[in-house]
């Protein structure tokens, strides 16, 4: 018997010899004798676009990941012809493309072959929905190494792995399993010292293969859209990874509170529950920020309402949460009840804006509500309309920020677990079918809601986090993992994914800490403190289905535990926010695995579980029970012990010894970090002064802190201080140079330095070339309070 799909599939196509080619200001354009077209466009020097049609034009350009203020520009480009090939060269690669076949060869500007085509482009008509089935393939070196992609669950290293990239309610998913609820189709090649990156901007539902099904083969492919994606040269993977997030875009600083501890659970009801655990966080003085009202704190889960029965004066308890410093953050899911009683879903029926199946009626699916319609975000109007609906929640009730879920869509009871693939949606003026709405629904969802949280909230920041997301999401929300599990493979799974998100453009994510799906033993718990501390997003979230969560629900040494790691978050608040402004300026990712710390070192090229925070700590989370410590690999440079101070050398395997309230954590030799007071929550003291922990080099670093009024913002107007720290270390001297930028004035008057591993005796210390008078106290303690406008201290030793 034949099937369907051998009826349909009339094999791979590709393009022929070029027969003419064109240069219009930054593009080529190569012409097929088969009318596949080829635009290359060179954006920068480092970053050359890719666009194919084989209809012998092109449709409307459109992409809702690209950032449109991304600037452009390159230094040089110049095309010349020799036989075979047309050759393209900017001030950094060269790209060569091949007469006879349209395949493309790029190499550095010493002739180093960085990405070759192996079949390069070809393509497989569609006949049940036309256009193409659009295909890739790159020849691939051995020892190439690949990393990126989102929120995948499996080693970070993804040589050999087979990927699938269609946003999926995922419950309870496991190690390897495909796909999730994130679609960043973006990834970092490395081989030989050199990193690529690839960006395939196609919403479709998309593969990759790296090397999995032929060894030295690296494929991918959509199930509809254009081949269309962007080469990034690095050779660094920080200049493909600060690219790429250039490109798709960065967000703007989150307001300081939510770099600060939150609490989450399915559900916090009714308002004396809520107070009992905000109440419960001051009493055991463990800092907390924020808390989290999930789907019960509404009518009979209709969004934009509210349960009289368990929340009668929202407002009043919102203001008093306020008051203890607790932000109130409540979750919207696109579901809208179809109830015609109910105004959301009138308002957005008349307005006809929901989603329509392909002959027009309302796509209809079960959600937690019963049975919804679902707004179509992809319509700028729609989402206009949705952003108004955030009024009365933020701008009257004082709601902090907005939880965005369910959004892969997920519909309930259905195969798929999603819209069916016929429904219809405006994409920005583009009409289209979910195959290609999909994957973007839940980030225009997260962006329209972003947009109405700031429009009420400002001049105020917003906060906004999504279950889904496309590359780009990162412009307007920030991320959890979704519904993982309290298991030790969980944590494991939570370290890669946040390590990975930083990666690919998405850094602002951390998942839900001690697993959401069933209950985890107070070790697990704590190990996973120890390590969701250290991601940029912090929140314990869980089912509520097999007990409670909160620190309190495990014993005295694990509330113990979770109190001295939130208080290490709390005192690092300073160092955090510098990282996020990092990459909100330059693209910088928080989390940066080894191999993106050290890409030349080989050993760094499998690691999974150590990872730099920031610039300069070092952490690796204890992921196994019982552990008594653990093995792990130091990379380059020498690295201080956080607990003991000790002076590591590093680039080697070593065994780190650690007590049950200690991961190991490690300090780069010369960094300088600022560190607050501990506070129960963000802005709940002023204080004098702040600490920075000084770590003694015999040689030269440099640290940054950046700081300004923690919300609202005046930082772009020139109101933030950034002051950096140049450290020089001698055998017996140490020097400490700052320098100022920008205009606001923080606070506090002093520094508090501490000196951590100076190996020697103090003789003299001079600020500003005034010599003070030491007291042994700060001799022994070795600190010593300066005014925080100091511009040189001068430790001069015996
Ligand atoms: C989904 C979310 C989870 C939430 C639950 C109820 O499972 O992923 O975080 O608690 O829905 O809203």
């Amino acid at each position: 018997m034949i099937t369907n799909t051998e009826l349909e599939y009339k094999g791979d196509l590709y393009p022929t010899k070029i027969v003419d080619f064109k240069k219009e200001v930054d593009s080529v354009y190569f012409y097929t004798d088969n009318n596949v077209i080829l635009k290359v466009t060179v954006l920068r020097d480092s970053l050359i676009r890719f666009r194919y049609t084989t209809k012998g034009y092109f449709s409307k350009d459109f992409s809702y990941a690209i950032d449109k203020k991304q600037s452009h520009g390159y230094n040089f480009l110049e095309v010349t012809e020799d036989i075979n090939c047309y050759n393209i060269q900017t001030n950094k690669v060269i790209c060569k493309v091949q007469k006879e076949d349209l395949r493309i060869l790029i190499t550095d500007l010493n002739g180093h072959s960085i990405l070759e085509d192996e079949l390069g482009f070809h393509w497989e008509e569609s006949y049940h929905f036309g256009g193409n089935i659009v295909k890739m393939s790159k020849a691939s070196k051995d020892g190439e190494s690949f990393y990126g992609l989102g929120d995948k669950a499996t080693q970070m290293n993804l040589k050999g792995k087979r990927v699938e990239n269609f946003a999926t309610d995922q419950y309870a998913f496991h190690k390897d399993q495909e796909p999730l609820y994130k679609v960043v189709p973006f990834y970092i090649g490395l081989q030989n010292n050199h990193s690529y990156g690839v960006f395939f901007d196609n919403t479709f539902k998309s593969t990759f293969d790296f090397c999995h099904e032929r060894r030295n083969v690296t494929s991918f492919w959509a199930e509809g859209g254009e081949m269309n994606y962007y080469f990034i040269y690095g050779p660094q993977m920080q200049d493909v990874v600060t690219t790429y997030t250039h490109l798709t875009g960065k967000p703007e600083l989150p307001p300081l509170w939510a770099l600060g501890y939150h609490q989450c659970k399915w559900s916090y009801f009714p308002e004396s529950k809520v107070k009992e655990v905000t109440s419960k966080f001051r009493e055991l003085k463990i800092p907390c920020d924020a808390i989290y009202l999930d789907i019960d704190y509404m009518e009979g889960f209709r969004c934009f309402t509210w349960s009289k029965e368990y929340f009668p004066d929202p407002k009043r308890m919102v203001a008093e949460l306020a008051e203890d410093g607790f932000k109130t953050i409540v979750i919207i899911d696109p579901g809208i009840k179809i109830d015609k009683d109910y105004w959301v879903y009138k308002e957005a029926l008349e307005k006809d804006y929901f989603c329509k199946r392909a002959d027009g009626p309302y796509m209809k699916g079960k959600v937690w509500p019963g049975e919804c319609n679902f707004p179509d975000y992809t319509n700028p109007e729609v989402r206009e309309w949705w952003a108004d609906l955030f009024k009365e929640l933020i701008s009257d009730i004082g709601v902090k920020g907005v939880w965005n879920d369910m959004n892969e869509p997920a519909v309930m009871d259905v195969p798929g677990k999603t819209f069916p693939m016929d429904v219809r949606h405006d994409y920005d003026g583009n009409p289209c079918s979910h195959r290609k709405a999909h994957n973007i629904y839940g980030t225009q969802m997260a962006r329209a809601t972003y947009h109405g949280v700031k429009r009420f909230a400002y001049p105020k920041r917003p906060f906004v986090i999504t279950r889904s997301a496309y590359s780009g999401a990162q412009r307007y929300t920030s991320s959890w993992t979704g519904d993982n599990v309290a298991s030790w493979e969980h944590l494991w799974i939570a370290n890669i994914q946040a390590q990975r998100m930083s990666i690919s453009g998405m850094g602002f994510t951390g998942s839900d800490i001690g697993g959401f799906a069933e209950q985890p033993t107070g070790e697990l718990y704590a190990r996973w403190i120890q390590l969701g501390v250290f991601h940029p997003f912090c929140r314990t979230h869980s089912s509520g289905d097999h007990g409670d969560q909160e620190p309190w629900s495990f014993d005295e040494e694990v509330i113990n535990i979770t109190r001295k790691f939130v208080e290490m978050r709390y005192q690092l608040l300073p160092y955090l926010y510098t990282m996020f402004w990092e990459y909100i300026n330059d693209g910088v990712p928080m989390l940066k695995p080894l191999v993106y710390y050290d890409q030349a070192d080989h050993h760094t090229q499998y690691r999974n579980d150590e990872f730099i925070f920031g610039n300069q700590i070092l952490v690796c989370p204890i992921l196994e029970p019982n552990a008594m410590g653990r093995r792990m690999y130091l990379p380059s440079g020498n690295w201080y012990n956080y607990w003991t101070n000790e002076l590591v050398a590093g680039k080697r395997e070593l065994w780190v010894q650690t007590d049950f309230d200690q991961i190991p954590i490690f300090v780069k030799e010369g960094a300088i970090i600022p560190k607050y007071p501990i506070q129960q929550y963000v802005g709940e003291l002023e204080f004098e002064e702040i600490t920075l922990d000084v770590y003694f080099k015999n040689g030269k670093e440099k640290s940054v802190l950046y700081e300004d009024a923690q919300d609202g913002y005046d930082y772009n107007k020139g109101r933030f201080s950034l002051a950096t720290f140049n450290l020089t270390g001698k055998d017996t001297e140490l020097i400490i140079k700052q320098h100022k930028e920008g205009k606001f004035d923080t606070n506090y008057t002093n520094f508090k330095i501490n000196f951590h591993g100076l190996p020697f005796k103090v003789k003299k210390i001079m600020i500003d070339k005034e010599q003070i008078t030491i007291s042994k106290a700060s001799i022994a303690t070795k600190s010593f309070i300066v005014d925080k406008n100091f511009t040189e201290i001068h430790i001069i030793g015996i």
